[in-house]
């Protein structure tokens, strides 16, 4: 892989793909003529077990709609491919306990941990990543400034179907009453966008929908990943909540503070 081409754009994934994934896709064919897909499922950030044991696989699927969308290169690695032996975990810092840490100790360490990995063997000069996952894709940012990799990451945006809510291969699980009450997040999302006070505004809305459990809903400042202060310049709403026993993570820029 190292030696034919000059430019190669990357998308990791862990399979389970949808619309989201292939923006992703098409998004890296901007980047490079070469556009490798990696379908592999992390088992250092898995926190627990249940939750990877159930992970959906489809191998034949995937592959066949990453091809579809522009995908050059399919991977596929197995565990023993990615982990010969027992690695080196590598470090999310603070930030990887915050926020989406708090409920998935260790996790952000399993991300990087794998794309390091992914990473060595890809070596590719352009890596997208989406900003579903934001915390994820701030700490990737500061792992590849800090580590000096000459690789560009490139964020992509968020994918929503027609009634709001955020892609993302749990949706599934939901139900249609599920559903009905997810949407709550993207409502909120958007009403906190237009508001003088976007976090009394989101929190509101969240409160008023049953089927909904808050884990946390904050506004954040995107360049620290602090909470946002009077000179944040761009800021950011999180949320991460339960639906029907079901995870749920979305976030959205909100305006400018005047
Ligand atoms: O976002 C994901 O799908 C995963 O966290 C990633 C980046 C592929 C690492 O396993």
């Amino acid at each position: 892989m190292r030696k034919s081409v000059k430019s190669r754009a990357f998308v990791p994934t862990m399979g389970a793909l949808h619309d989201g994934h292939l923006s992703l896709i098409e998004l890296a064919k901007n980047y490079s003529d070469e556009v490798v897909v990696s379908i592999f499922v992390n088992p250092l950030q898995f926190e627990n077990k249940d939750d990877l044991e159930k992970y959906p696989r489809d191998l034949e699927a995937d592959s066949q709609m990453a091809l579809t969308a522009g995908a050059t290169r399919i991977w596929a690695p197995t565990v023993e491919d990615i982990y010969p032996d027992k690695p080196i975990i590598i470090s999310s810092g603070k930030l990887g306990s915050k926020y989406e840490g708090v409920n998935r100790p260790g996790h952000f360490d399993g991300v990087l941990t794998v794309v390091d990995r992914l990473f060595k063997k890809v070596v590719p000069t352009v890596a997208i990543f989406g900003e579903k996952d934001f915390q994820q894709l701030f700490i990737i940012q500061k792992w590849v400034r800090e580590s000096d990799l000459p690789i560009e990451i490139i964020t992509a945006p968020i994918v929503r179907d027609i009634d709001g809510l955020a892609l993302s291969s749990r949706n599934i699980r939901l139900g249609s009453d599920g559903r009905e009450s997810a949407l709550i997040i993207s409502k909120a999302l958007y009403a906190a966008r237009e508001s003088s006070d976007p976090a009394a505004t989101m929190l509101a809305l969240l409160a008023s929908e049953p089927g909904f459990t808050l884990d946390y809903a904050e506004v954040i400042d995107e360049e620290t990943f602090e909470p946002e202060t009077s000179t944040t310049r761009k800021r950011r709403a999180l949320i991460a909540g339960w639906v029907n026993g079901v995870r749920l993570l979305d976030n959205m820029q909100m305006r400018a503070q005047v």
